[in-house]
């Protein structure tokens, strides 16, 4: 049995791959590297440079490898750019997923773990956000995953592959022993841009808006440890192989932060100001987004153990601390 690892260079994806490595299982990753880093894949993992639309190529190396399991983190992140371009995101987040599996179904793989995101809910009507709450993607980007969602249900029922879609909250953290963490171009999260801020590795920080219906006024958001998700990546892909996963799950920490409560970790643990300027609410952004993680918990007996501000922030100030890393 060996797991395939599409985006497995990435920032969640890398992390997976050393969380199956460590549980002994072999690793091929394919990555076009376009936001990867390959420094980031251990010599243990096969690595394999190629887009994964390539479907011929994909099903050649599933052969190959025995692959019995993917785990698809490939993709178009940013928000704002999936609505000022997005064809890009359509592009690579659907027609890129509907090649891939493409080549997987020809290889006959029958698991499947796609990185799907809170974006699917859209506006929530109920915080925090339960597993079976409606999907209303308010941008393109959260539309590009909620077709590949619908996509695998057909495909499921019709054909012998098995599913999930683990609908990520906030990543964030690192794993600084092993030199893992948030290196995105550009960077679009807050907890990165604080930590850059405070080190002047950026200008000002922006917080937009400090007048939302919350405590202290700006927006509160789940945030997950990136390690905590690779966890429920290993438990997934083991129900999966035990026929027993549900379709789609929320991964975050239940618990909400405010970029005011982000910001004051950033500077009480390292001791230094994040320069901020409070500008404009920007147009679409809920005040408020927490999931409720129940069906992980039941299903997977996932636990976001390291999901705490302090941990989050503590070890991507610690993984920020090394100049390579960067
Ligand atoms: N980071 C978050 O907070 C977050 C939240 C919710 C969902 N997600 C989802 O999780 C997944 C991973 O996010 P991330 O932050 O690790 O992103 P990332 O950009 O760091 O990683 C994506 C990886 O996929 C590779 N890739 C992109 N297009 C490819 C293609 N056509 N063929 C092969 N490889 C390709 C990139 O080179 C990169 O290594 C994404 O699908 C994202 O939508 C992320």
């Amino acid at each position: 049995m060996t797991a395939l690892v599409i985006g497995g260079a990435g920032y969640v994806g890398s992390h997976v791959v050393h969380a199956l490595l460590d549980r002994g299982e072999p690793v091929v990753v394919v990555d076009d590297l376009s936001s990867g880093h390959r420094e980031t894949v251990p010599a243990a993992a096969h690595f394999v440079q190629a887009d994964m639309a390539d479907s011929v190529r994909m099903a050649r190396v599933c052969a190959e490898h025995a692959v019995d399991a993917a785990l698809c983190f490939a993709g178009k992140i940013e928000v704002g750019e999936s609505v000022k371009d997005p064809r890009r995101h359509w592009r690579t987040n659907v027609g890129g997923t509907v090649a891939l599996l493409e080549g997987l179904l020809d290889a006959r793989v029958p698991h499947f773990v796609f990185s799907s995101t809170a974006a699917v809910y859209g506006t929530p009507e109920v915080v925090p956000i339960p597993d079976d709450a409606t999907e209303r993607p308010t941008n393109p980007y959260g539309a590009t995953k909620l077709a590949v969602e619908r996509m695998l249900g057909a495909y499921a029922d019709a054909y012998p592959l098995a599913y999930t879609a683990l609908r990520y909250f906030n990543a964030a953290g690192a794993d600084p022993a092993r030199g893992l963490g948030e290196r995105h171009d550009p960077e679009t999260h807050l907890i990165p841009n604080a930590i850059r801020a405070a080190l002047g590795l950026r200008g000002p920080l922006e917080v937009f808006g400090d007048d939302w219906p919350t405590p202290d006024g700006t927006c509160v958001r789940d945030y997950v440890h990136v390690s905590d998700l690779a966890d429920a990546h290993v438990l997934a892909l083991a129900a999966l192989r035990r026929g027993e996963c549900p379709r789609a799950m929320n991964l975050g920490s239940t618990a909400g932060s405010s970029v005011n409560e982000v910001i004051g970790t950033v500077e009480h643990l390292s001791g230094k100001v994040v320069p901020r300027r409070y500008v404009a609410r920007r147009p679409g952004d809920p005040a408020v987004l927490v999931a409720a993680s129940a069906r992980a918990t039941t299903a997977l007996g996932w636990q976001p153990s390291r999901s705490t501000l302090d941990r989050i922030v503590g070890d991507a100030l610690a993984w920020h601390a090394n100049p390579l890393a960067r």
